[in-house]
């Protein structure tokens, strides 16, 4: 439907940008930080870095800062790495760690920009790893207890708490991007999941008691899957991905139950996961306060043709199949991104009515953006395709407003150029360019894009210049 006129942006809309503590921090072992899984990983993609330096955030986060508050960022969401608070996850606290996270969020409260705090954004601490990660039940408490130390440092500055970062990319792309082992079967990495669920439950319920003014929801990544047909299996098969890969995350987080079509997928695979007594209540009694999520493009799947593997493959927004459920296929009504991502505003604004028309809950969005081969020329970088990009959601993102979907405000990927969860530090999505290369740090100086001096535009007109 096409309105005559469109909403504005509501006062108070938050205009942020995000990025996670271990792909533009650095200094992955600085100041007494333990490891973390994404620190052992035993390999790298060929023809990709590392993250130990990334964007020397750690040690420019000042001037970082200083570029948000000229860009008028009202907004900034970034990730606390667990491991800089507790090296080694359910141990000692280290004050250097704490320390940081106080520097960073009093600047930016001092520029006026209101931080929202990622919990964990995949850097799980790599002793917990080694003692069975998320399989191990333990890993509940001790995330439950870094909550209670977050609350208690940064509670009387933070408003805005986000739980876990896309905890069903973890689950279900989890080897592209390194969180899972090869080979884990489905029982352990839905064993996994379950917990992963509890902790959010106690993360949530810890932060209404501890937080008074605190809001606290979930991050997922959410893509609408489109049937690739109006043949009714093809329908069907769009409506279990939505299921698989959406609904069991936002159920569970917003409904406080497993979504009935995955637990359904669960035990024909076999992976339904022992639930510990208490555990129902737990996942019932939490409830947050709005629903974020991560959106870059919509899916589209067809029946299974009968020749998908076991295995999902693919990453975070390009769904190859699984035998007997789903075959993702390509949508040819939209265009690509460099590296193979589909481009889909509208399907922006049918994720923000699905999610609308499901929970009623005010929606924040937490990434959106476009990864591409940005060059330096003259200290200047013309990236006008991502301006397109950003432009074109921002729009559909009015569009929702003007169906009614309460949108409490937009921070896309990402603030400044970091590194990739696995396609190395040569696919930047920032406003602001690093001085780098894949593997060659040259002088890391920063430098603004056009998109920069776009989204101040944006930003400072309220949304209502897009031009
Ligand atoms: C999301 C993650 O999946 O997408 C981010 O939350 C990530 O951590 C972003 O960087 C873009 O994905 P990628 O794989 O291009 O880095």
């Amino acid at each position: 439907m096409k309105y005559r006129t469109l909403k504005p942006f509501p006062p108070g809309f938050l205009w942020g940008a995000s990025t996670s503590a271990y792909q533009v921090e650095g200094a992955w072992n600085e100041d007494g930080k333990g490891p973390s899984v994404i620190d052992v990983m035993p390999s790298h993609p060929e023809g990709t870095t590392d993250f130990t330096v990334a964007s020397d955030h750690y040690h420019r986060f000042a001037e970082d800062v200083a570029l948000f508050s000229e860009l008028g960022l009202t907004a900034y969401r970034f990730s606390i790495a667990w491991t800089r608070i507790i090296p080694d996850g359910d141990g000692e606290i280290n004050a250097a760690g704490v320390a940081f996270y106080h520097r960073l969020i009093d600047a930016l409260v001092a520029a006026g920009i209101e931080p929202i705090v990622t919990m964990y954004h995949f850097d799980l601490p790599a002793a917990l790893d080694a003692k069975g990660g998320w399989v191990n039940r333990a890993t509940v408490d001790a995330f439950a207890r870094f909550s209670e130390v977050l609350f208690a440092e940064y509670g009387d500055k933070v408003t805005y708490w986000l739980t876990i970062n896309e905890q069903n990319m973890m689950i279900l792309y989890g080897e592209a991007i390194g969180t899972i082992k090869a080979g884990m079967p489905k029982s352990a990495i839905y064993q996994a999941n379950h917990h992963m669920m509890l902790a959010q439950a106690k993360a949530t319920n810890l932060c209404h008691d501890l937080v008074p003014h605190g809001l606290i929801g979930p991050a997922p990544n959410i893509a609408l899957c489109y049937p690739a047909t109006c043949h009714p299996e093809d329908v069907l098969a769009a409506d279990d991905f939505n299921a698989i890969r959406n609904w069991l995350y936002t159920d569970m987080a917003v409904l406080g139950r497993y979504n009935s079509v995955a637990w359904a997928y669960l035990e024909e695979l076999g992976a339904t996961p022992e639930i510990a007594e208490g555990d129902l209540e737990l996942l019932a009694s939490a409830r947050p306060d709005f629903l974020a999520f991560n959106y870059y493009a919509s899916h589209a799947v067809a029946r299974p043709s009968g020749t998908e593997s076991d295995v999902a493959g693919g990453d975070q927004q390009i769904a190859v199949g699984e035998a007997g459920v789903y075959a993702g296929v390509t949508n040819e009504y939209l265009p690509k991104t460099e590296f193979g991502w589909e481009i889909d505003p509208v399907g922006f604004r049918n994720t923000f009515r699905a999610l609308w028309d499901r929970y009623h809950l005010p929606l924040l969005v937490t990434e959106n953006g476009l990864g591409a081969f940005d060059k330096l020329e003259d200290g200047q970088v013309h990236d006008g395709y991502r301006i397109d990009y950003l432009r074109d959601h921002i729009e559909q993102i009015q569009w929702a407003i003007s169906d009614g979907v309460d949108v409490l405000g937009y921070s896309p990927w990402s603030a400044i150029d970091l590194v990739s969860t696995h396609q190395g530090a040569a696919k930047r999505y920032g406003f602001v360019y690093v001085n780098r290369e894949e593997f060659d740090l040259l002088d890391l100086a920063r430098y603004r894009k056009d998109s920069f001096a776009w989204y101040a535009k944006v930003i400072a007109s309220q949304g209502a210049d897009l031009s």
